[in-house]
């Protein structure tokens, strides 16, 4: 299993492009399931979970075709996926592939809407907290699915189709709107979805399928209305860029210090966290090419945060913000109010020399002059990566263990930070 060494102490100098957000593309290959004509995705990252997908969707029937590199083309260019959902020949989602990648269990949506009927596993838990999918089950009952739960699968029915209805989340879920969403694009009749999402990856979804055919308005505000439709068909669209990579590195050069634009980034997609960011010292400049983030040797101011739905602070960049303030002079408080258990990069930052103090939902972190290297490890992937932030501004070496985790989310995070200046290095064993 690779690790990643890391010698603290350098700054960050340079440029970092950024590019598809994981979050969009999971949900936008899944969409390719509601239309027998082929989806093209351009602006693809290269991570674990798309292939992890891909393999998934292959096993629905959905042919993906990655196109390959065409001449000129910039380096950091993501790839092109073609995916192809021209036969489903099977509608169930097997155990062993759905506990791998949450998200998997989204597929339900469009193979009831488009086939009458899906067969998906539970998810069950996972790092971060129980995660149930009672919200998502809501959301489809109220499109009309009938539901039974039988030895750890949900299967849904809707022989006749799905037909329109009014879904309220009680609480804002990001796999619920994705999933009404989908599903309420091809019922029949008016959906109305109250206290939807609304993350920027919705909106991105929803722009994709009203390509396709749909017909989507309110996208990105609480209140989606969905006018179904009989059929969708094939579209081409770009991921929108990936506010979580942005933030991380973003936190990454606070941490360090040094001048580093994150291009392609936009800062609408999260601008709460840049406004975290600025309180703590660091400068956040929009430029024509993305988001510029500079700090000169000035110390780290402590701040308060919780984590909230959009356009609050993500809880995906809870872990990070936690590692750049260890290094505050003062004492912080991150409160997060997303998942029940998303803590677990706190005992390994402790490792490195950190002060935190957990009281239920809150952590008091206490700012030190100095982190030092030693061998960690995560177990998800935002908390895996705030212990390479920490490494970064620690003395001497640090190994990050189980690099998988990274691999999920960031494409090529050693040769991004390598670029700019960090000593990193992947070793495979
Ligand atoms: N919830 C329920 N019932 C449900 C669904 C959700 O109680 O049926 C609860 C969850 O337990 C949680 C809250 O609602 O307390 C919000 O969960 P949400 O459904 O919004 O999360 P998700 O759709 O499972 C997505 C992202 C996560 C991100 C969250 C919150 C993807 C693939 N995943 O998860 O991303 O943290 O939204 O923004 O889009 C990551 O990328 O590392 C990651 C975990």
């Amino acid at each position: 299993m690779d690790r990643i060494r890391i010698v603290g102490g350098q700054r960050l100098n340079g440029a970092i492009p950024i590019l598809g957000a994981k979050n969009a593309t999971l949900p936008l290959m899944i969409a390719g399931l509601l239309t027998e004509d082929t989806l093209i995705l351009d602006n693809v990252p290269r991570l674990a979970d798309v292939n992890q997908l891909q393999r998934i969707l292959g096993n629905h029937g959905v042919d993906i075709m990655i196109a390959g590199k065409r001449p000129g083309e910039e380096p950091n260019h993501g790839s092109t996926l073609h995916i192809s959902a021209k036969t489903i020949v099977d509608t169930t989602a097997p155990y062993d592939l759905v506990s791998r990648m949450r998200a998997s269990f989204w597929v339900v949506a469009p193979l009831v809407a488009r086939m009458g009927g899906a067969k998906v596993s539970l998810p069950g838990g996972c790092a971060i907290g129980t995660r149930p999918v009672d919200l998502l089950i809501m959301a489809l009952e109220k499109l009309g699915a009938g539901i039974e739960i039988e030895s750890g699968y949900v299967i849904a029915r809707a022989p006749k189709g799905l037909r329109g209805g009014e879904i309220v989340f009680p609480k804002v879920t990001v796999g619920g709107t994705h999933t009404a969403l989908m599903a309420a694009s091809l019922a029949r009749g008016t959906t109305v979805i109250e206290n939807a999402a609304r993350e920027p990856e919705i909106g991105d979804v929803a722009d994709c399928l009203n390509k396709m055919g749909a017909n989507i308005s309110g996208a990105g505000t609480s209140r989606i209305v969905v006018e179904g439709v009989a059929r969708l068909n094939g579209a081409r669209h770009s991921v929108l860029p990936d506010r979580i990579e942005t933030g991380t590195y973003a936190i990454a050069v606070a941490m360090t210090g040094g001048d580093v634009v994150l291009q392609h980034a936009r800062p609408e997609l999260l601008q709460a966290a840049l406004d975290v960011l600025a309180q703590t010292g660091a400068a956040v400049t929009p430029t024509n090419e993305g988001i510029r983030i500079t700090r000169n040797g000035a110390s780290l101011d402590p701040v308060e945060v919780t984590t909230a739905p959009f356009p609050g602070f993500p809880t995906d960049l809870q872990a990070q913000l936690m590692a750049l303030m260890t290094r505050a002079r003062g004492t912080s408080h991150i409160t997060e109010a997303i998942f029940e258990n998303r803590f677990m990069h706190v005992q390994e930052l402790v490792r490195l020399g950190a002060r935190i103090k957990l009281d239920g939902d809150t952590a008091t972190i206490e700012g030190v002059s100095r982190l030092k290297g030693a061998p960690v490890m995560a177990t998800d992937l935002r908390a895996s990566v705030s212990l390479v932030i920490a490494a970064l501004a620690a003395e001497g070496e640090t190994t990050v263990n189980r690099v998988y985790h990274l691999d999920r989310g960031f494409e090529r995070l050693e040769e991004k930070l390598g670029a700019c200046g960090a000593a990193i290095q992947r070793i495979s064993d």
